[in-house]
């Protein structure tokens, strides 16, 4: 379901949907979300440039993202942990993210905007394809699960959630970040003569 409100900045939307599920015009699939609005104001006002963002609407309220998208057609998440599992880099399969960051204790994405029309099991299938390749687990995302995927303007397949590909051990996960380390070593330092 999308709601339009035209172009408020992201603090005034926060507070009409907060104002919205409050009065009952329009149902919350979550019941934390209430107070996940305030939460969402009160950290978002110390970055001025984000609270600022105008917003064209709201897309989704899934478990972990408030999810809109801006103005300018990109996708702009909030969560108040990192999206991302413990340690796991940005990988191929995920949806481009031009930028991110940490405002105050909760966590901001702006994204490239996909799109999810027509999508069926079969393209789920190919992403879920695509995390293992990459040697990660797949984890919460059933093959009717299109909810979870979307596609490019290029007709590029990607995951939108990045919850769903996680490292299948810890011990996966610190050999990726120690061979993630060296690369750098490498590409940085070796050049610089050490
Ligand atoms: N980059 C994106 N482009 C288009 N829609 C998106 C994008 N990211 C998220 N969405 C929509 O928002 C929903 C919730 O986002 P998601 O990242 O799955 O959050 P959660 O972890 O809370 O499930 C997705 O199911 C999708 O419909
Ligand atoms: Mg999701």
């Amino acid at each position: 379901m999308q709601i339009s409100f035209g172009s408020k900045t992201l603090t005034e939307t926060l507070q009409d949907e907060k104002k919205s599920v409050l009065t009952g015009s329009r149902p919350c699939g979550y019941r934390h979300i209430l107070d996940d609005y305030d939460y969402y104001i009160q950290n978002i006002e110390k970055s001025p440039e984000l609270a600022q963002t105008k917003i064209a609407k709201r897309i989704s309220e899934g478990a972990s993202a408030i999810v809109f998208e801006t103005e300018g057609g990109d996708v702009l998440k909030l969560t108040k942990f990192r999206h991302y599992p413990f340690l796991r880099p940005q990988e191929d399969f995920d949806v481009p993210v031009k930028k991110h960051g940490k405002v105050g204790r909760i966590h901001y994405y702006i994204e490239e905007k996909l799109y999810q029309h027509n999508l069926n099991e079969g393209f789920v299938r190919i992403v879920k394809g695509m995390i293992r390749d990459k040697g990660y687990r797949v984890y919460d995302l059933s093959d009717f699960d299109t909810h979870q995927i979307g596609m490019s303007k290029d007709g590029k397949l990607y995951l939108l959630d990045p919850e769903c590909a996680r490292f299948k051990t810890i011990f996966h996960a610190l050999y990726n970040k120690t061979k993630r380390l060296f690369k750098m070593l490498d590409t940085y330092v070796k050049p610089m003569g050490y």
